[in-house]
């Protein structure tokens, strides 16, 4: 269905609801339709906990807003991608062609994201990308309809091949999985590190989400790089770093990451000690904004919000800024794309903007583990946006 044929039907429901109103409650004011949200997430498997916390995120946002966006209020449609790129098609036409939501929430997978992305492009809905990094979604697939608030795969890693380097390192290994998270994770870490003066020597790949590390480690020990740098997160991060410990190798090869310590402190406890970290995010970061975010999210929610809750804030925040600047009037999609484009959002991570391509321009952490905690140490690189490739927007 067209975003015209959308507005059409949604201007003629208003008017339906008015006279309807008009002739058998003249004293009741009509309530605006409330506006269909489909959150696709996955609610199971080794992401699980990054799809709550991307809900929870999001609602903490609305309920900012005043529990509604711009007066119109929330009817919720969820779907549980599973982190299956091979439903991804079936699942987002559920919420668009069944449920007709008004905008696709999704999700945290790569691959998933790509599917849903193709279909959002074709049926014009608008989708916000609260999570996954797939660089064709703000690259050849950038559509002015599909906007991200979290990252490209591209940005957290850029900077650490700098920050290894400047540590003295000349070689690495990059272990990941073998999907678009992964593999373009590792691309832009070789980029950053080459660039840096340093050389990745190998780059080791398992299946998502398989978790054998073991046969993975025994080959960074005959290789005997000065630093490992991975991409997992998750479930599989937890496991990655307790095998790492066992296996021997966290205090003869050092290994760095980005979300690898995300959310997982508190399963992981002594054995993520003093992992260092780029993200966009980070504990203990001096910024007043995040300091309210962190006190509200506990309250809510008994929990200390990861780098995902933040994503899901943010992208509640983008959503109440392009309904308060269309004054609810979602049909107005010029004047949501609009804002969207312009958009400043004060985020716990630090104020940031939105690209031509439609992804965040943002300071990117180093970080370090210390007790349970990513702790804040210094800006990496600041105002890193994603270089594009690709994008034309049409
Ligand atoms: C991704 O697939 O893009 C992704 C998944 C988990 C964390 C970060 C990125």
């Amino acid at each position: 269905m067209t975003t015209n044929v959308k507005r059409r039907q949604l201007l003629a429901g208003a008017a339906g609801l008015t006279a309807a109103s008009a002739l058998h409650a003249p004293f009741v004011l009509a309530q605006p339709a409330k506006i269909k949200v489909g959150m696709m997430l996955p609610s199971s498997g080794t992401f699980a906990a990054l799809g709550a916390s991307i809900t929870n995120g999001f609602r903490l946002a609305v309920e900012e807003a005043g529990g509604n966006l711009a007066g119109r209020e929330i009817e919720y449609y969820t779907v549980d991608d599973e982190s299956n790129p091979a439903k991804a098609p079936e699942n987002i036409n559920r919420l668009i062609e069944r449920d007709k939501v008004d905008v696709v929430i999704g999700t945290v997978h790569s691959g998933v994201a790509l599917g849903m992305a193709k279909v959002a492009r074709e049926a014009g809905t608008l989708m916000l990308v609260p999570n996954a990094g797939a660089g064709a979604i703000t690259g050849p697939l950038c559509s002015p309809n599909i906007f991200r608030t979290s990252f490209s795969n591209w940005q957290p890693v850029h900077p650490m091949g700098k920050v290894m380097a400047a540590k003295g390192h000349k070689t690495a290994v990059f272990i990941t999985w073998n999907y678009a998270a992964g593999k373009e994770s590792s691309a832009s870490f070789k980029e950053g590190f080459e660039a840096a003066g340093g050389k990745v020597v190998k780059e080791l790949l398992l299946p998502f989400p398989n978790v054998e590390f073991l046969p993975l480690f025994a080959e960074v020990a005959a290789l005997n790089p000065d630093g490992v740098a991975c991409f997992f997160a998750g479930g599989g991060g937890v496991k990655f770093i307790q095998d790492y410990k066992r296996a021997g190798l966290k205090d003869k090869i050092p290994v760095y990451s980005t979300f690898l310590t995300e959310g997982v402190l508190r399963a992981v406890k002594d054995d993520a000690q003093g992992i260092e970290t780029t993200m966009h995010y980070a504990d203990a970061l001096p910024i007043a904004r995040d300091a309210e975010f962190r006190r509200k999210y506990a309250v809510t929610f008994k929990l200390q919000p990861d780098v995902y809750a933040m994503q899901g804030f943010d992208t509640g925040l983008l959503l109440a800024q392009a309904m308060a600047a269309v004054k609810g009037d979602f049909g107005n999609r010029d004047g949501m794309i609009q804002a969207m484009e312009g958009a400043t959002i004060d985020s716990p991570r630090g104020k940031w903007t939105m690209s031509k391509a439609h992804n965040p321009i943002m300071d990117i952490y180093l970080r370090k583990v210390v007790g349970e905690e990513n702790k804040y140490q210094s800006v990496a690189w600041k105002a890193l946006a994603d270089p594009a490739r690709g994008c034309r927007m049409g």
